[in-house]
């Protein structure tokens, strides 16, 4: 990993927008005083302040103390025991909001004319039907309280159901990002000892049917573990059902009691498991918990949103990643507003599919990735000049840093300069926002993330724990617990403390540098350590290159990745083929294919380049950082004085030449 001093930021961006002074008259925070005085508290008395922010939430018992923090454990609410479903369903009807919109919620396929033909709304009370009822019937095929249960759902209402379910009766979820395949399936269940599997027959991607049934099929054949599969149909597609192991969801749910009553779970008691990638080859389990997750996160998107009852807010993020659990679901339920999914491709049947949506639904408060919107800008103004956006009041990024031509595109087409953007900073492990603007009060800057949220002390930092001056690159770092953040990493206590605790010693190191402007606003750079962000989804190196090396023609491989226009990066990968094997198209098309489908199509290689030997330390470990400039550049300019063989990288520029 580099140090700190040579961390440099190659961006300068000028541009500052104010709010809109009549978002800004209107809005939960409407000053920059407001703000810096209770960012000032949030910090100086966490204490208080976070118990002001909880008395707004039903808790069976009241805590005793707000926060127990013995570096690294922090405990939020101790002593005090609620129920996030119930917060999200039953609180909000007792307010009075049971007939409105829970989830609206749009299916891909189209009739000739370009309408979809299933569109489902849930209100309130019928979403708290439906989970009570799948409450009951997880209760009944043996699930308790604690059990862990896997969802490998794509973008429907039961997907939903399904994790407000499993929450009700303090059984923690494990969602599987439907585009994941078998060996993704199988390592996710061993690891979380996971006996029950929820799934569809099949899920719509781009008119195609995803064959979810079939790769958990493929996975019971690599662990025995799974002893309950419950099947929802959603497509119709012919699935095997194995008798003794398959059930359907609808069979289950035929003659299951309407009522059940939420579990009052202590504040410290898990609500899901999330899996994501770091920079060892096994998949790390992020563990988050109920009473601080469940405040933080619906407190953050009612200020980031700028929430209000009519809002019909649109996260375009699949559940399968953090931001659909705590922004499509948890944070959004919470402020009992209506909450949009749509199942499928954002380019099905046409370019125009999303802002078909916002119009079609009058969306009010629009969050996608930056990807999605280089995607779009490639396309053109056209589908979104073509459709009434007139609706929108807010625009949010998340997931990945937003080159300023795509924030100008977003904030002038999409936006019609009126709607405040926030580019919101955060991570599986922070569970919520942490950096961010508040639209009413916040000037933005193009490709700045810009202020800490309330409660959360971000600093740049060098390895030694120093704090950088302004302008200059380091790691960020947040210097004090906050509710919602991860409380551990499933079964493997050494990798929590190493990763997060001790890279700077005392303070919870992101992973991310960044550096902090004269304003003091935030401007990520990038990863520091071995993950991918492909279209702002998180990929670890050594779960790629483990995929390569289970091919029989792969000895070894190294995985980087590299800048690409549209999808912020794209995998580079170094391969060494056995001996006997030819380096040519046919194998690299192979080899991609495989990768695809040993992880999911998202990991496929952009480059493969075969090599002799890969470039090592004298130790032993692959020195990315060389790949990487070779990938990126081209050519190595930066230290090579550690490498075990020179000739390596001299053979790779050859090749590349
Ligand atoms: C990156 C996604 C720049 C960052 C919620 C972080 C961002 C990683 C931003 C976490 C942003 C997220 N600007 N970079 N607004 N938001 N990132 O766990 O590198 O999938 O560490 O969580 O995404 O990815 P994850």
């Amino acid at each position: 990993m580099s140090d700190a001093t040579s961390i440099k930021s190659i961006m300068s961006e000028n541009r500052k927008f104010p709010p809109p002074p009549a978002f800004a008259a209107a809005a939960h925070i409407k000053s920059l005083d407001e703000y810096e005085a209770q960012y000032r508290r949030s910090i100086e008395d966490p204490d208080g302040f976070w118990a002001e922010v909880a008395s707004d939430f039903h808790f069976f018992r009241k805590w005793d103390r707000v926060l127990e923090w013995n570096l690294p454990d922090a405990k939020w609410f101790v002593g005090g025991q609620t129920n996030v479903s119930y917060n999200c369903l039953d609180l909000q009807i007792e307010r009075g909001r049971g007939d409105h919109t829970a989830i609206l919620w749009e299916g891909e396929p189209c009739d000739a004319t370009g309408k979809p033909t299933e569109i489902r709304r849930l209100t309130y009370r019928q979403l708290l039907d439906e989970v009570c009822r799948f409450a009951n019937v997880l209760r009944n095929l043996g699930v308790g309280k604690g059990d862990r249960v896997t969802l490998y759902m794509p973008m429907i209402p039961e997907l939903a159901v399904a994790m407000l379910a499993c929450a009700r009766i303090g059984a923690p979820h494990s969602v599987i990002f439907g585009g994941f395949t078998a060996q993704a399936i199988a390592d996710r269940v061993i690891d979380a000892q996971s006996k029950v599997v929820v799934t569809c027959d099949g899920g719509w991607r781009r008119g195609q049917i995803v064959p979810l049934k079939a790769n958990v099929d493929e996975a019971t054949k690599l662990t025995d573990l799974i002893k309950t599969v419950v099947v929802f149909k959603r497509c119709g597609n012919d699935v095997a059902m194995k008798s003794g192991r398959d059930v359907w969801w609808h069979d289950l749910m035929r003659d299951v009691s309407h009522e059940c009553r939420a579990e009052p779970l202590d504040s410290e008691h898990m609500l899901y498991l999330l899996y994501t990638s770091g920079s060892t080859g096994k998949p790390k389990g992020i563990q988050h918990t109920t009473a601080g997750y469940m405040v933080f996160t619906a407190y953050s998107a009612k200020l980031i949103f700028d929430l209000r009852p009519d809002d019909v807010f649109w996260c375009s993020a699949d559940i399968g990643w953090v931001t659909g659990h705590s922004y499509v679901v948890y944070g959004i339920l919470q402020n009992g507003v209506t909450t949009v999914m749509y199942e499928g491709a954002p380019n099905h049947p046409a370019w125009d599919r999303f802002w078909r949506i916002i119009e079609r639904h009058r969306v009010t408060k629009f969050y996608t990735a930056p990807t999605a919107i280089r995607a779009f800008m490639k396309q053109g103004r056209q589908f979104p000049d073509a459709c009434n956006l007139s609706s929108l009041k807010l625009l949010g990024t998340v997931g990945e840093p937003i080159n300023p031509e795509a924030w100008m595109w977003y904030h002038e087409v999409i936006g019609r300069k009126s709607c405040p953007i926030v580019d919101t900073w955060w991570q599986t492990e922070t569970g919520g926002i942490l950096i961010t603007p508040l639209p009413g009060v916040t000037a933005t800057k193009p490709g700045s993330a810009t202020r800490p949220f309330f409660g959360v002390e971000a600093a740049i930092m060098s390895k030694d724990g120093t704090v950088q001056p302004a302008n200059s690159g380091g790691y960020l770092a947040i210097r004090k617990p906050w509710p919602a953040m991860l409380r551990g990493v499933y079964g493997d206590r050494p990798r929590y403390e190493r990763q997060y605790w001790s890279e700077i010693p005392g303070v919870y190191f992101t992973g991310d540098s960044a550096r902090r402007d004269e304003d003091g606003y935030f401007w990520i750079m990038g990863r520091v350590d071995d993950v991918i962000k492909v279209a702002g989804h998180r990929l670890g190196t050594a779960e790629i290159e483990s995929a390569l090396v289970s091919h029989p023609r792969v000895a070894e491989a190294a995985v980087v990745g590299f800048p690409d226009e549209l999808t912020g990066e794209a995998i580079a990968a170094f391969v060494t083929l056995r001996t006997g094997n030819a380096a040519d198209d046919g194998v690299k098309g192979e080899l991609m294919t495989h990768v695809a489908k040993q992880i999911g199509a998202i990991a496929r290689p952009k480059q493969i380049r075969f090599t002799e030997s890969l470039p090592k330390t004298r130790s032993g470990k692959i020195m990315r950082r060389l790949l990487r400039e070779l990938a990126t550049k081209g050519s190595v300019e930066g230290d090579t004085t550690t490498l075990e063989d020179f000739s390596v990288i001299a053979r790779l520029r050859e090749d590349e030449a």
